[in-house]
Protein backbone atom coordinates (compact mmCIF):
# COMPACT_ATOMS: atom_id res chain seq x y z
CA UNK A 1 0.00 0.00 0.00
CA UNK A 2 1.53 3.54 -0.90
CA UNK A 3 0.33 6.76 0.34
CA UNK A 4 1.35 9.92 -0.60
CA UNK A 5 0.89 13.19 1.38
CA UNK A 6 1.23 16.78 -0.23
CA UNK A 7 0.58 20.08 0.76
CA UNK A 8 2.23 23.26 1.55
CA UNK A 9 5.24 24.36 3.85
CA UNK A 10 4.35 23.51 7.67
CA UNK A 11 0.46 22.30 7.01
CA UNK A 12 1.33 19.22 9.17
CA UNK A 13 1.67 16.78 6.36
CA UNK A 14 5.47 15.58 7.73
CA UNK A 15 3.71 15.14 11.08
CA UNK A 16 0.67 13.25 9.90
CA UNK A 17 2.97 10.90 7.44
CA UNK A 18 5.38 10.25 10.07
CA UNK A 19 1.94 9.20 12.97
CA UNK A 20 0.09 7.23 10.29
CA UNK A 21 3.11 5.16 8.84
CA UNK A 22 3.77 5.03 12.65
CA UNK A 23 0.12 3.46 13.39
CA UNK A 24 -0.05 1.47 9.81
CA UNK A 25 3.35 -0.29 11.12
CA UNK A 26 4.58 1.24 7.46
CA UNK A 27 7.77 3.10 6.48
CA UNK A 28 8.31 6.50 5.99
CA UNK A 29 9.96 8.93 3.39
CA UNK A 30 10.11 13.06 3.89
CA UNK A 31 10.87 13.49 0.31
CA UNK A 32 11.25 17.41 1.45
CA UNK A 33 14.57 16.41 3.68
CA UNK A 34 16.48 15.00 0.48
CA UNK A 35 15.42 18.94 -1.67
CA UNK A 36 16.61 20.08 1.58
CA UNK A 37 20.08 17.97 1.89
CA UNK A 38 20.76 18.84 -1.49
CA UNK A 39 19.95 22.87 -1.15
CA UNK A 40 22.61 22.29 2.22
CA UNK A 41 25.16 21.07 0.01
CA UNK A 42 24.70 24.06 -2.11
CA UNK A 43 24.79 26.35 1.18
CA UNK A 44 28.04 24.53 2.60
CA UNK A 45 30.17 24.41 -0.48
CA UNK A 46 29.17 28.08 -1.17
CA UNK A 47 27.28 27.71 -4.67
CA UNK A 48 24.84 30.00 -6.13
CA UNK A 49 21.73 28.87 -5.90
CA UNK A 50 21.01 29.99 -9.41
CA UNK A 51 23.75 27.59 -10.54
CA UNK A 52 21.58 24.52 -11.56
CA UNK A 53 24.60 21.99 -13.09
CA UNK A 54 26.25 22.07 -9.73
CA UNK A 55 22.41 21.36 -7.73
CA UNK A 56 22.20 18.55 -10.56
CA UNK A 57 25.50 17.49 -9.56
CA UNK A 58 24.77 17.39 -6.05
CA UNK A 59 21.23 15.85 -6.38
CA UNK A 60 23.09 12.42 -8.66
CA UNK A 61 25.62 11.68 -5.50
CA UNK A 62 23.85 12.62 -2.34
CA UNK A 63 25.49 12.45 1.10
CA UNK A 64 22.67 10.88 2.72
CA UNK A 65 24.31 11.46 6.10
CA UNK A 66 23.20 15.31 5.57
CA UNK A 67 19.58 13.55 6.50
CA UNK A 68 20.79 13.86 9.95
CA UNK A 69 22.25 17.13 10.43
CA UNK A 70 20.65 19.78 12.38
CA UNK A 71 20.73 22.77 10.27
CA UNK A 72 18.53 20.94 7.69
CA UNK A 73 15.70 22.41 9.77
CA UNK A 74 16.82 25.92 9.33
CA UNK A 75 14.54 28.54 7.54
CA UNK A 76 17.51 29.20 5.36
CA UNK A 77 17.90 25.73 4.14
CA UNK A 78 14.33 25.59 2.97
CA UNK A 79 14.88 28.26 1.17
CA UNK A 80 17.39 27.08 -0.77
CA UNK A 81 15.30 23.50 -1.13
CA UNK A 82 12.75 25.24 -2.71
CA UNK A 83 15.31 27.24 -5.65
CA UNK A 84 17.13 23.93 -6.03
CA UNK A 85 13.60 22.00 -6.31
CA UNK A 86 12.76 23.99 -9.44
CA UNK A 87 15.90 22.13 -11.40
CA UNK A 88 14.25 19.23 -13.51
CA UNK A 89 17.77 17.64 -13.39
CA UNK A 90 17.71 17.86 -9.85
CA UNK A 91 13.92 16.21 -9.43
CA UNK A 92 14.99 13.33 -11.81
CA UNK A 93 18.21 12.35 -9.84
CA UNK A 94 15.91 12.29 -7.15
CA UNK A 95 12.72 9.90 -8.41
CA UNK A 96 14.25 6.88 -8.45
CA UNK A 97 15.32 6.91 -4.84
CA UNK A 98 11.84 7.90 -3.71
CA UNK A 99 9.99 5.58 -5.96
CA UNK A 100 12.38 2.90 -4.53
CA UNK A 101 11.39 3.56 -1.17
CA UNK A 102 7.82 3.58 -2.38
CA UNK A 103 7.76 -0.10 -3.13
CA UNK A 104 9.01 -1.20 0.65
CA UNK A 105 6.76 -3.95 2.36
CA UNK A 106 3.96 -4.06 3.00
CA UNK A 107 3.19 -0.35 2.78
CA UNK A 108 4.96 3.34 2.96
CA UNK A 109 3.62 6.62 3.34
CA UNK A 110 5.42 9.73 1.26
CA UNK A 111 4.89 13.43 1.93
CA UNK A 112 5.89 16.32 0.01
CA UNK A 113 4.68 18.63 -2.56
CA UNK A 114 4.55 16.32 -6.04
CA UNK A 115 4.36 12.79 -4.44
CA UNK A 116 1.04 11.80 -5.55
CA UNK A 117 1.03 14.14 -8.61
CA UNK A 118 4.63 13.05 -9.96
CA UNK A 119 6.43 10.31 -7.60
CA UNK A 120 3.17 7.83 -6.73
CA UNK A 121 0.53 8.63 -9.28
CA UNK A 122 -0.55 5.57 -8.57
CA UNK A 123 -0.78 5.51 -4.91
CA UNK A 124 -3.30 3.64 -3.36
CA UNK A 125 -4.37 6.94 -0.66
CA UNK A 126 -3.49 10.27 -2.16
CA UNK A 127 -4.33 13.12 0.84
CA UNK A 128 -3.78 17.01 0.59
CA UNK A 129 -3.40 18.86 3.65
CA UNK A 130 -3.49 22.50 4.06
CA UNK A 131 -3.98 24.97 6.61
CA UNK A 132 -4.30 28.65 6.73
CA UNK A 133 -0.83 30.52 6.33
CA UNK A 134 -1.37 32.49 10.21
CA UNK A 135 -1.41 29.07 11.71
CA UNK A 136 1.11 27.73 9.63
CA UNK A 137 3.43 30.24 10.57
CA UNK A 138 2.48 30.19 13.70
CA UNK A 139 3.05 26.37 14.67
CA UNK A 140 6.51 26.54 12.59
CA UNK A 141 7.49 29.63 14.42
CA UNK A 142 6.81 27.49 17.65
CA UNK A 143 8.87 25.17 16.01
CA UNK A 144 11.78 26.76 15.86
CA UNK A 145 11.51 28.75 19.26
CA UNK A 146 11.80 25.85 20.94
CA UNK A 147 14.91 24.61 19.12
CA UNK A 148 16.31 27.75 20.21
CA UNK A 149 16.14 30.02 17.28
CA UNK A 150 15.26 33.55 17.59
CA UNK A 151 12.46 34.46 15.00
CA UNK A 152 9.21 36.44 14.65
CA UNK A 153 5.80 34.56 13.43
CA UNK A 154 5.85 37.57 11.48
CA UNK A 155 8.93 36.71 9.23
CA UNK A 156 8.11 33.13 9.54
CA UNK A 157 4.85 34.20 7.46
CA UNK A 158 6.65 35.87 4.69
CA UNK A 159 8.87 33.14 4.62
CA UNK A 160 6.27 30.26 4.02
CA UNK A 161 4.17 32.25 1.77
CA UNK A 162 6.95 32.85 -0.54
CA UNK A 163 8.52 29.67 -0.46
CA UNK A 164 4.76 28.38 -0.88
CA UNK A 165 4.19 31.09 -4.07
CA UNK A 166 7.88 29.62 -5.70
CA UNK A 167 6.82 25.82 -4.94
CA UNK A 168 3.23 26.64 -6.54
CA UNK A 169 4.48 28.68 -9.68
CA UNK A 170 7.42 26.49 -10.57
CA UNK A 171 7.05 24.38 -13.93
CA UNK A 172 8.41 21.12 -13.29
CA UNK A 173 5.79 19.29 -10.54
CA UNK A 174 4.71 22.76 -8.90
CA UNK A 175 2.41 21.62 -5.68
CA UNK A 176 -0.84 20.84 -6.67
CA UNK A 177 -3.74 18.55 -5.27
CA UNK A 178 -3.52 15.52 -7.26
CA UNK A 179 -6.26 13.99 -9.47
CA UNK A 180 -8.07 11.41 -6.64
CA UNK A 181 -6.57 13.64 -3.76
CA UNK A 182 -8.49 13.54 -0.44
CA UNK A 183 -8.08 17.24 1.29
CA UNK A 184 -8.18 17.88 4.75
CA UNK A 185 -7.50 21.35 6.37
CA UNK A 186 -5.85 21.18 9.88
CA UNK A 187 -6.29 24.82 10.80
CA UNK A 188 -8.44 23.67 13.60
CA UNK A 189 -7.58 20.20 13.86
CA UNK A 190 -5.43 18.59 16.26
CA UNK A 191 -2.71 16.08 14.89
CA UNK A 192 -4.83 13.21 17.02
CA UNK A 193 -7.94 14.58 14.85
CA UNK A 194 -5.83 14.95 11.78
CA UNK A 195 -4.55 10.88 12.01
CA UNK A 196 -8.03 9.64 13.07
CA UNK A 197 -9.54 11.26 9.85
CA UNK A 198 -6.37 10.08 7.82
CA UNK A 199 -6.87 6.30 8.87
CA UNK A 200 -10.68 6.24 8.18
CA UNK A 201 -9.82 7.37 4.74
CA UNK A 202 -7.05 4.59 4.47
CA UNK A 203 -9.82 1.66 6.54
CA UNK A 204 -12.23 2.80 3.62
CA UNK A 205 -9.56 2.31 0.41
CA UNK A 206 -8.89 -1.43 2.41
CA UNK A 207 -12.27 -2.05 2.97
CA UNK A 208 -12.80 -1.48 -1.55
CA UNK A 209 -10.19 -3.47 -1.67
CA UNK A 210 -11.18 -6.36 -0.01
CA UNK A 211 -14.69 -6.33 -1.30
CA UNK A 212 -13.37 -5.71 -4.97
CA UNK A 213 -15.30 -2.10 -5.40
CA UNK A 214 -12.24 -1.05 -5.95
O1 LIG B 1 8.53 19.89 3.05
P1 LIG B 1 9.76 20.80 3.23
O2 LIG B 1 9.40 22.16 3.75
O3 LIG B 1 10.84 20.16 4.04
O4 LIG B 1 10.34 21.00 1.73
C1 LIG B 1 11.41 21.86 1.44
C2 LIG B 1 11.33 22.27 -0.03
O5 LIG B 1 11.63 21.14 -0.87
C3 LIG B 1 10.00 22.79 -0.50
O6 LIG B 1 9.86 24.19 -0.31
C4 LIG B 1 9.96 22.41 -1.97
C5 LIG B 1 10.86 21.21 -2.07
N1 LIG B 1 10.12 19.95 -2.22
C6 LIG B 1 9.73 19.59 -3.51
O7 LIG B 1 9.93 20.36 -4.43
N2 LIG B 1 9.12 18.40 -3.72
C7 LIG B 1 8.87 17.55 -2.72
N3 LIG B 1 8.27 16.38 -2.98
C8 LIG B 1 9.23 17.91 -1.39
C9 LIG B 1 9.85 19.12 -1.18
Amino acid sequence: MIITIDGPAASGKGTLARRLAQALGYAHLDTGALYRAVGLSMLRAGHDLDDAAQAEQIAGALDLSLLEAPALREQKTGQAASAVARYPGVRTALLQLQRGFAATPPGAVLDGRDTGSVVCPNADVKLYVDAAVTERARRRAAELQAAGKDVSQADVEAELAARDAQDKAREEAPLVVPDGAVQLDTTRLSIEDALEAALKVVSAKKISRQTGAD
